[in-house]
């Protein structure tokens, strides 16, 4: 963008080279705007996109800064800012580069602290990690992850593993059940012998405490169940019987999940003069289900339906008698 033309060789150019009777001449020189001081457009930065604050003109003293592009990300102490002195925009420098995203969460390292607030990775740069609480360092493995030359980040190996808890030892007259193992997370059960009660807790975790793991709770106690109870445990053994299992009654059953037409027959013998009469009706709703009403109403719909019936054979016996006599 050029400066606006201020001078009146200028005006003369933006007339096409006429020059303007001395009238036009002053008043367009009156209607441009006082422009000393002011810089044109802010310059390009590569990777980058001025932040104009809608403004349309920058007075001198005006600071614009820019905002990196997706996948581009500040390289840390450059400016990313210009101002506007003397009719010119300050330098700036390419400050926005290529960055791998924030490191890899993992879920037994975290990002030692130092990297923590950074986010600019360039191609090349490595980070280390530190074990979770609950996990010890494999030396064998590296614990740093590097960002690679497409911008992901390397993949990482387990390079901590979960701390075991000591073996719980012998739970006399029990037994203590290792589901998975005694590693960081794992529960262990805890179950008594016949004739034995236990006292304490039934289950364990492995959790991690300071810089150490150990284990939620001790070994319970099975404690021998005295002998007068112990003579109606010799046959019973447990203090409550077993839940029973028992099917569910038919009636119960026999409500169906869904919608099913009820079937009403009604006997031959009530009403003689009608052809067997099997009719279907809809239960409305589920929610009428078991509602007295609803078997009423579909009583009385029924009733219509023969009465109906019922004139149609009377109809029809008239009109055969009429036919005879005709
Ligand atoms: C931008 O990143 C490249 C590597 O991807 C590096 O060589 C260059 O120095 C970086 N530029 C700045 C300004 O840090
Ligand atoms: C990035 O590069 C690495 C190593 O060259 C490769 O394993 C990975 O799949 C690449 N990732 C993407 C998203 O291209
Ligand atoms: C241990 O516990 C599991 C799951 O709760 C169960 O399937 C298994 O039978 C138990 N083993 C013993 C020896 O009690």
């Amino acid at each position: 963008m050029s400066p606006l033309p201020r001078s009146a060789p200028a005006v003369r150019r933006l007339m096409g080279g006429q020059t303007p009777p001395p009238l036009l001449l002053l008043l367009l020189l009156l209607c441009i705007p006082a422009a000393q001081g002011d810089c044109s457009l802010p310059p390009d930065v590569p990777n980058a996109q001025p932040d104009l604050r809608g403004l349309a003109s920058f007075p001198e003293q005006t600071t614009i800064t820019y905002k990196c592009n997706k996948g581009f990300v500040k390289v840390p102490g450059m400016a990313d800012s210009v101002l506007c002195l003397n009719d010119k925009w300050s330098e700036v420098a390419e400050f926005c580069n290529r960055s791998c995203d924030v490191p890899t969460r993992l879920h037994f390292a975290s990002l030692k602290k130092s990297y923590s607030k950074q986010n600019y990775f360039p191609e090349g740069f490595t980070v280390e990690y530190e074990c979770r609480k609950g996990y010890k360092r494999d030396l064998t493995l590296s614990e740093k992850l590097t960002c690679l030359q497409n911008f992901t980040w390397s993949k990482p190996d387990e390079f901590c593993k979960k701390k075991q808890c000591p073996t719980p030892g012998e739970l006399k007259n029990g037994h203590v059940n290792i589901t998975t193992d005694l590693l960081f997370g794992a529960s262990i059960f805890f179950s008594c012998n016949a004739g034995y009660r236990l006292v304490g807790a039934t289950s364990s975790y492995c959790f991690a405490i300071a810089n150490d793991v150990e284990w939620s709770d001790p070994l319970p106690d099975c404690q021998e169940i005295s002998p007068t109870v112990k003579a109606i445990a010799n046959d019973v053994e447990w203090s409550d019987p077993l839940p029973e299992c028992q099917e569910i009654s038919p009636t119960v059953k026999a409500i169906p999940a869904v919608e099913k037409p009820i079937t009403v027959n009604f006997p031959a013998t009530k009403y003689p003069a009608i052809p067997r009469a099997t009719t279907s009706f809809h239960s409305s709703t589920s929610k009428n289900r078991g509602n007295p009403s609803s078997g009423m109403r579909i009583m009385s719909s029924g009733t219509m339906l023969l009465i109906a019936g019922r004139a149609c054979v009377t109809l029809t016996v008239l009109l055969m008698v009429l036919v005879t006599i005709g």
